[in-house]
C-alpha cells in the first residue's frame, strides 16, 4: 500500500485534528517528502562558532542529502553536496576539520574549499583534455543565509528569503541567541544517535507538547518536576504559519542554588531582561523551526532530526552555551546537556523510549495504522492576538495548535507544486 500525493489531504485533516499515522510510515510519502519539503524549505546547516576560520567545514545533512558547510577564504560561508562529480563518492568522510582540498578516494577528483573542481587524475591523457573542470564542480545550495549565526540554507531558488520563512519565530529564536551581548557559541562534539520513529513525531513534539513531561519525564525530572504534576503550569505557545511552533512556561526553573550554572544564570538574568524585556527572561521554551530544528535553551540544546528512512532519523544534539561565559560554567553546561538531553542522557531516554515503541507498533501493525491519532486539544480555542508575544497566541501551556499547523505547513509543502508562500501580511491571519 502506498499513498499518492493526492490523498494526502484526507490524511492529514489538521482542521479537525485528525492525522492518519500512515504519514509516518509510508515509504512513498517518506521519498516525496525528500523532494517536496527538504528539497525546498530553509534548512539549519551549522552555527558560525561551529567553522570560525577559512577552511573550516561541517559534515550535516539536507533531507537525505550530504552537505558541507565551509568557510571561505573571504569569510564567506557556502554549502554544497558532498557527493563526487563523476560517481557520486562522498568526497569528505570527516565529521568536521579544517581543509583547504577534498580529495575524492575513488577516483581522486579534487575540489577546493568553494566547491570547485580542481585536480582530475589523468585530464590530459585519458580525458584529452576535454573536460571542463569549471563545469563540474560540487552541486552548490542554491540560497544560503544566516539569522545571528544561524546558518541555514535551501536548494530551491524560488524560495523566499530566509527573514521571511522565519516570520514571527526571529522573536523567540532571539531569546536563546541574542540574550546576552556576546551571543552564543556551539561547543565542539555532535551528539548523534538513531530511533526507530519517524522525524516528524519528535519535530512536532517540540513545536508543542509540553503535555507529555509530567508523565513521561515523571521519574527523570524528580524534585524539579514536581511542580509539573496535575495542574497545568502557566504558560502560551505560539503557532506560526510558516509551521514553526514554540511552547513556553512562565516563570523560572531554579535547579539548586550553588552550582556554578545556577549562579551564572542568577547573575545574567537582569542583563538578558534588559535586554529583551520580561516576557522573555521569565520563560522556559522549547521550539521547533520548521521543519526539523528544535531546541530547549533552558537545557543549552540544539537539535536537528535528520530522516533516514520512514521510519527511521538520527538525533544530532548540539549543545549552546553563552559566547562570553567563563570556561567553568561552560563546562557545567555541557556536563549538564550530555546528562539530560545526550544519547544516555535522563531526559532524552524517555522521549526516546517513546518515539521507538511507537515506530515498532507502525512498522509491524496494519490495524494500528489505519486509526487516525488525536490532534484535538485545544481545537476552537486558540486566541490571535496577544499584547506581548507576536504571532497566532494560544494563551495555555499545553493545546496542540502548534502541532496542527506544523501539519499544515506540512501538507502545503507536499501538495504544492510551486513553492508554497504564506500570503498572509500578518501570521495571525485567520485559521482558514
Ligand atoms: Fe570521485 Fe570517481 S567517484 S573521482
Ligand atoms: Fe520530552
Amino acid at each position: 500500500m502506498s499513498i499518492e500525493i493526492d490523498d494526502l489531504a484526507d490524511k492529514v485533516q489538521w482542521e479537525k485534528g485528525l492525522i492518519s499515522p500512515e504519514i509516518f510510515i509510508d515509504e512513498k510519502v517518506y521519498r516525496e517528502e525528500l523532494g517536496r519539503l527538504f528539497g525546498r524549505a530553509w534548512l539549519f546547516l551549522a552555527h558560525d562558532s561551529m567553522i570560525p576560520k577559512p577552511g573550516d567545514f561541517f559534515n550535516t545533512y539536507m533531507g537525505g542529502d550530504p552537505v558541507i558547510v565551509a568557510r571561505q577564504k573571504d569569510g564567506s560561508v557556502r554549502a554544497y553536496l558532498n557527493a563526487c562529480r563523476h560517481r557520486g563518492m562522498k568526497v569528505c568522510r570527516a565529521e568536521d576539520g579544517n581543509a583547504r582540498n577534498f580529495m575524492c578516494t575513488y577516483h581522486g577528483w579534487a575540489y577546493d574549499i568553494s566547491g570547485e573542481l580542481i585536480n582530475v587524475p589523468n585530464l590530459a591523457d585519458a580525458y584529452h583534455n576535454d573536460l571542463d573542470r569549471k563545469k563540474w564542480g560540487l552541486v552548490q545550495v542554491a540560497q544560503i543565509d544566516n539569522y545571528k549565526g544561524l546558518w541555514f540554507a535551501t536548494f530551491d531558488p524560488t524560495a523566499p528569503p530566509l527573514h521571511e520563512y522565519l516570520g514571527d519565530m526571529t522573536f523567540y529564536i532571539d531569546s536563546w541567541v541574542d540574550h546576552v551581548p556576546g551571543g552564543i557559541e556551539i561547543l565542539p562534539g555532535v551528539i548523534k544517535w538513531t530511533i526507530r520513529g519517524n522525524w516528524k513525531i519528535a519535530a512536532e513534539q517540540f513545536a508543542g507538547d509540553g503535555y507529555h513531561a509530567q508523565v513521561t519525564h515523571s521519574s527523570s525530572l524528580g524534585k524539579i518536576g514536581e511542580g509539573m504534576w496535575g495542574k497545568m503550569p502557566e504558560g502560551a505557545q505560539f503557532s506560526s504559519r510558516h509551521g514553526h511552533g514554540h511552547s513556553m512556561v512562565f516563570g523560572r526553573v531554579t535547579r539548586f542554588d550553588d552550582d556554578p550554572l545556577s549562579v551564572y544564570n542568577a547573575e545574567r538574568n537582569p542583563v538578558v531582561e534588559e535586554r529583551l524585556g520580561s516576557s522573555r527572561t521569565n520563560m522556559l521554551g522549547n521550539f521547533t523551526v520548521f521543519p526539523n530544528m528544535s531546541g530547549l535553551p533552558a537545557s543549552a540544546n540544539l537539535r536537528v532530526w535528520h530522516p533516514k528512512g520512514p521510519n527511521t532519523f538520527e538525533i544530532w544534539s548540539f549543545t549552546v552555551v553563552d559566547k562570553d561565559a567563563p570556561e567553568q560554567v561552560k563546562k557545567a553546561q555541557q556536563l549538564s546537556a550530555t546528562l539530560t538531553e545526550g544519547a544516555a542522557g535522563i531526559v532524552e531516554l524517555d522521549d526516546g523510549e517513546n518515539w521507538n515503541l511507537m515506530g515498532q507498533i507502525l512498522e509491524q501493525g496494519y490495524q494500528t495504522r489505519r486509526m487516525d491519532w488525536n490532534y484535538q486539544m485545544g481545537l476552537g480555542h486558540e486566541t490571535e492576538d496577544h499584547e506581548t508575544y507576536p504571532g497566532r497566541i494560544n494563551g495555555t501551556y499545553y493545546g496542540e495548535g502548534p502541532q496542527r499547523t506544523f501539519y499544515r505547513r506540512w501538507l502545503e509543502f507536499m501538495t504544492s507544486e510551486k513553492w508554497p508562500r504564506v500570503d498572509a501580511v500578518r501570521e495571525s491571519g485567520d485559521e482558514s
